[in-house]
């Protein structure tokens, strides 16, 4: 029985780190585990500008511990006023890794999101040139879709259109939930990557709803059904270079998650390590994990790979404090459900 992992240090190829008090406090939890980060820019007010960029990138850089390591890797938001040669400059840089697309409204702070997509079509075919990769947040937001199926309809109406609208653009579809945003990623060329987040390979929508309703479970884009999660877990486990780490670990307040209209997240940063070696193991693919968390990402974003290891151990039940605290309040961890036995090393 294999009761020790090496693996080359992981990636996370979507974080939200915040701002203030709480980038402070979760900043830590991801530098402690993971070499870099594409880090999300749905700050209030969101990180537009190159000059935006470079402020937040300092701002974490002061986040993180002493003699710690870690990289964030930057992205934009991108709007529908976002400048093209201000982009340009900024990816060519190095200041900025990629572009994040919210259409308006799908998620937590996206009100400056795209409306209109052919007023982005500029940056887009910009972006293509040079080779930025798009990151999308794919669930459409109209009134009269489901919920459940806002991915699906996204990838038919707006992804594929855009894709096709713009050759050459590379495109990275983030945190999928669905069998067909897996199967569409599958068949995209070697322009196009897909997340996927711990917590979609962990519940469906059952965990969210059934029983009791769970705050803590409920994030953007939602859980979905059980076939979908399953079609998930094969994609992330399967070794194939599309699929990647990205945790989406979104930490909100317990106060911020725990009302009337509570925040969508998860956070995950703390345990995700150990939640992902669990799930590889009960699919037998604890090979493939080092290609999920460390190879996959980088072959995509065409970034070296990291050259420092980790090591899990498997052993006794491993306790992660429930929550962590921060000067804005609690903030609470993601609970896979079972007992967690892999352990990074320290
Ligand atoms: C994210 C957040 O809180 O910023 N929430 C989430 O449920 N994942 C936004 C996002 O990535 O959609
Ligand atoms: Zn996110």
């Amino acid at each position: 029985m294999t009761d020790t992992l090496t693996l080359r240090t992981p990636d996370d190829w979507h974080l939200h780190l915040r701002d203030g008090a709480m980038l402070r406090a979760v900043t830590p939890e991801t530098a402690r585990h993971f070499a870099r980060a594409i880090i999300m820019p749905n700050l209030v007010p969101p990180v537009v500008t190159a000059a935006d960029a470079a402020a937040y990138r300092d701002r974490i850089m002061a986040a993180l511990p002493e003699g710690a390591r870690f990289q964030p890797l930057m992205t934009l938001y991108l709007t529908e006023q976002t400048d093209p040669e201000d982009l340009a400059r900024a990816h060519e840089s190095g200041l900025i890794t990629a572009v994040k697309l919210y259409p308006a409204g799908a998620t937590t702070n996206s009100a400056s999101g795209v409306r209109d997509f052919d007023k982005v079509r500029p940056v887009l075919e910009r972006m293509a040139e040079i080779g930025c990769p798009l990151c999308v947040h794919g669930e459409v937001t109209d009134s009269d879709i489901d919920i459940f199926d806002r991915e699906a309809v996204f990838i038919d109406r707006v992804l594929d259109p855009i894709r096709k609208a713009t050759p050459g653009l590379r495109v990275v579809m983030e945190h999928i939930t669905t069998m067909q945003g897996v199967e569409y990623a599958s068949d995209g060329g070697p322009d196009l990557g897909a997340t996927i987040t711990t917590h979609h390979l962990v519940i469906n929508r059952n965990h969210i709803l059934a029983g009791g309703i769970k705050p803590h479970y409920y994030c953007l884009p939602v859980a979905k059904r059980e076939e979908h999660r399953l079609a998930l877990r094969r994609a992330a486990t399967s070794g194939d270079p599309t699929f990647f780490l990205g945790t989406d670990s979104a930490p909100h307040t317990d106060a911020n998650k725990l009302q009337p209209c509570g925040c969508a997240g998860c956070f995950t940063a703390p345990n995700t390590l150990s939640i992902l070696a669990h799930v590889f193991e009960e699919e037998g693919a604890l090979d493939r994990l080092e290609a999920f968390t460390s190879l996959n990402g980088p072959r995509f974003y065409r970034l070296p790979v990291n050259e420092d290891r980790i090591t899990l151990t498997k052993g006794a039940p491993v306790s992660y404090a429930e929550r962590i605290v921060t000067e804005d309040g609690p903030v609470t961890l993601f609970d896979p459900g079972f007992p967690l036995l892999w352990q990074v090393q320290t």
